[in-house]
């Protein structure tokens, strides 16, 4: 039966619905499933034809024991989650004369970004969780503005559950900030956090910290829909199996995903993706905060002060999940993860030793572009195809042209597009040049119906947030006991 790891290794292993229930393992580790399933040829033969919903039920089923989710329920939970998806599978579009270059477009759900794709199911499963055990969560999560808006609508109206999303005033786009803040659900209370000089790295630091304190958790019920969660990165392992499928006829096994990175839990669903047996390789592709890149590159992890960038999504200087990566590569081993933690916080600064760098960088190579870049290839893109790029995506495939040109023999790559470009049409008038008239690619009508409604949010000072969020969260579970 799979059981779920903490990457500090000193808290005994738990099963998948206390992994999600928790968010976090007691000892302030992330968890890592073990054992991972090798898929045979045979499997994933079989597998090759299936709709993306019903990869999702073969994907989850390998992690999910059906002792405690009954394949049945499962089925219903992944089906639901996916019934407000536009489309029920991604799109994957060619975008070079060539066929050699490729988008996949995970932004077709209610929220447009690809946190939809995991934070459906997930916040229904934890309902389902909660409903059998007659209990309440508390979720709070910072968002550097996609996981906030898809937590916020996912667990809208959900009894058993308040949502808190955090995030950091004036860094996030305006259209991100009204998909939360007009939700419209009494359970959901977005926080907009002044003076937050890290941005979304600030706010991952508070909810680490409020984790910290066992008491503290137990008392405020809390649990986290950020990617710390396994339950998300699970199920972003999908979406690589799903593309591979589509283009292995054309390719054979040689593919490989550029995928923009921000906390690094997309590219760790990947990485569960390979260690299930799928022959994939990645390019991980930062912006100008390019700590994932400098791992890769020169193993070296550092962290530097954060910059304001045009993919404000993945402006992060400490990428979390890149401990449970490191845990996977290391072959399990928390003291590799331990050691790694202390020396970048005594020193802000590790450096891998060249066998630990080469098995972090198997079958993965980096990139940083710059937002010029990011600017010139969203209008580059735009005036050869009429295609309209995110800049996250434009990340992704800017990163792309610069990893494939240095390859000796350039392999056919998937870009991973994150977000709808409707989510950032400041970046678009910046690309595209304020005389352009915006494409009808750059407006949805969610977001425009967005602009019109009733406004609900709180906001304070970094320094209070602490604070403010355990009353809030107290009175919130008060009344709720006395609503009971
Ligand atoms: C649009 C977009 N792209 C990419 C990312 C990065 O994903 P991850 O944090 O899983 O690396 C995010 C995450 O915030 C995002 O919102």
């Amino acid at each position: 039966m799979v059981k779920y790891h903490s990457t500090r290794g000193s808290c005994p292993p738990v099963s998948f619905e206390q992994a999600v229930l928790q968010g976090f393992a007691a000892d302030g580790g992330l968890f890592v499933p073990h054992p991972i399933t090798r898929l045979s040829r045979d499997r994933l033969n079989h597998w090759k034809h299936l709709c993306y919903v019903d990869l999702a039920k073969e994907v989850m089923s390998c992690f999910i024991d059906s002792t405690i989710v009954p394949k049945q329920d499962l089925g219903c939970l992944l089906d639901e989650s996916f019934a407000s998806f536009d489309k029920a599978d991604p799109p994957l579009l060619s975008i070079d004369s060539d066929g050699q270059s490729w988008v996949l477009e995970l932004f077709h759900g209610p929220t447009l970004s690809f946190k939809d794709v995991a934070m459906g199911f997930l916040i229904r499963v934890m309902d389902y969780f909660l409903d059998r055990r007659n209990d309440q969560l508390s979720l709070i999560l910072a968002t550097t503005g996609d996981t906030g808006p898809a937590a916020a609508y996912a667990a809208a109206g959900r009894k058993r559950i308040s949502c808190w999303p955090l995030f950091p005033a004036g860094m996030i786009s305006k259209e991100q900030e009204l998909q939360m803040t007009t939700i419209g659900a009494e359970n959901v209370t977005p926080v907009g956090v002044r003076g937050c000089l890290e941005g979304g790295d600030d706010l991952d630091l508070v909810v680490a910290r409020l984790f910290g304190d066992g008491r503290l958790t137990n008392r405020l019920k809390l649990s986290s829909v950020n990617s710390i969660n396994i339950g998300r990165v699970l199920m972003q392992a999908v979406h690589y199996f799903y593309a591979y499928f589509r283009l292995i006829e054309r390719f054979g096994d040689a593919l490989i995903f550029s995928i923009p990175a921000g906390a690094f839990g997309n590219s760790c669903g990947g990485e569960i993706a390979r260690a299930m047996g799928l022959p994939i390789q990645f390019i991980c592709a930062t912006n100008k905060n390019h700590t994932l890149h400098r791992i890769f590159s020169a193993g070296i992890f550092e962290k530097l002060p954060l910059q304001h960038s045009l993919s404000s999504a993945i402006d992060i200087v400490v990428p979390y999940n890149f401990w449970r990566f490191l845990y996977l590569r290391s072959d399990l081993d928390p003291e590799v993860v331990n050691r790694s933690m202390s020396e970048l916080k005594d020193r802000g600064k590790v450096t891998f030793d060249v066998s630990l760098s080469h098995k972090l960088s198997r079958g993965v190579v980096s990139a940083s572009v710059t937002d010029e870049q990011t600017l010139v290839t969203m209008r580059d893109l735009y005036e050869q195809t009429g295609y309209l790029l995110d800049p996250h995506g434009a990340v992704a495939v800017a990163g792309a042209a610069q990893c494939r040109s240095m390859m000796a023999k350039p392999t056919p790559c998937v870009s991973v597009a994150t977000a709808h470009p409707a989510k950032f049409p400041e970046v678009i008038k910046k690309a595209l040049g304020s005389n352009h008239q915006l494409p009808e690619a750059a407006f949805h009508p969610s977001l425009e119906e967005a602009k019109h409604a009733d406004v609900k949010m709180m906001t304070c000072n970094y320094e209070e947030l602490e604070k403010r969020l355990v009353e809030e969260i107290e009175a919130s579970l008060q009344g709720q006991q006395s609503d009971k």
